[in-house]
């Protein structure tokens, strides 16, 4: 495969679909599971919201990757919420709790929500404050966390042209078009993740997806770009629409790295 002058940041594998992608994204997350209760002892993996991980949570909590994986041991975190009641449907939190957390035998203390409806300044200062104390200072920090990619390239609530403070590690958003707030984590605490993976679907990803890992001219630099963990790696699972329009990268065949 060669690469072009522009690093893309991770290594590619194209799926024929939705489903296929779901699978392998499921499968890492029990790979990379097993290989954290072995070396620490417990995981930390951080979730992403939207629609795309749905079904790839959906599979980890039914039979046979249910059984797979030792819930107890489990810490999850939320790469990002929407300041919304937790029973709402835009709520990342009622997502991950609908389609997992009540399939499977996890603490609830070990389910670590942002709650942010009240305060989202405090509720992020409090989810910054927890995350130091989890993760502690030094690198790495997750074991693991499954990232989205918008249309417009933003991934998390990290949207283009609102550049959090570098220092930040969770920062409330706004956005002109929602009116509710958001919590996000940002990427000084994500590139502290041993294993990064995005999960991108649907052909109205391709262009944004081609901006990532192609580079190339764009109003606004699309923040998920910024996903570079310094002591980790980032796998980019998309399936076939959303590849669509990848050139130098070269497409990977399902299932095998790129
Ligand atoms: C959110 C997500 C967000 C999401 C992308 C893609 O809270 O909205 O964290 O970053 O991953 O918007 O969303 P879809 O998977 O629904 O396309």
């Amino acid at each position: 495969m060669i690469l072009p002058a522009f690093t893309p940041p991770g290594v590619l594998k194209v799926f024929s679909d939705l489903e296929a992608l779901s699978r392998a994204a499921a499968a890492l997350v029990v790979e990379q599971a097993k290989a954290a209760l072995a070396a620490r002892g417990r995981v930390l993996l951080a979730l992403s919201g939207g629609g795309t991980p749905a079904r790839t949570y959906e599979l980890l909590g039914s039979p046979p990757l249910r059984e797979a994986v030792a819930w107890e041991r489990m810490h999850l975190f939320f790469g990002d919420e929407r300041c919304v009641p937790p029973d709402d449907r835009r709520s990342n939190y009622r997502l991950v709790r609908e389609r997992l957390v009540e399939q499977v035998s996890l603490p609830p203390e070990q389910v670590h929500a942002i709650f942010c409806l009240g305060d989202p300044e405090a509720a992020a200062r409090g989810y910054e404050e927890l995350l130091r104390r989890e993760l502690g200072e030094g690198q790495p920090g997750f074991d693991m966390a499954l990232l989205g990619l918008g249309a417009d390239g933003h991934t998390a609530s990290l949207f283009p042209g609102q550049e959090p403070p570098p220092e930040a590690w969770v920062v409330p958003v706004k956005r002109a078009q929602e009116e509710f707030f958001r919590v996000t984590l940002t990427p000084t605490v994500l590139n502290r993740t041993r294993l990064v993976v995005f999960l991108v679907s649907g052909p109205e990803k391709a262009q944004a997806l081609k901006a990532v890992l192609e580079g190339g001219p764009v109003a606004l630099p699309p923040p998920a770009r910024l996903i570079r963990p310094a002591a980790g790696e980032v796998y980019w699972l998309a399936d076939r629409p959303a590849a669509g329009l990848l050139t130098s990268v070269g497409l990977a065949e399902e299932g095998r790295r790129g």
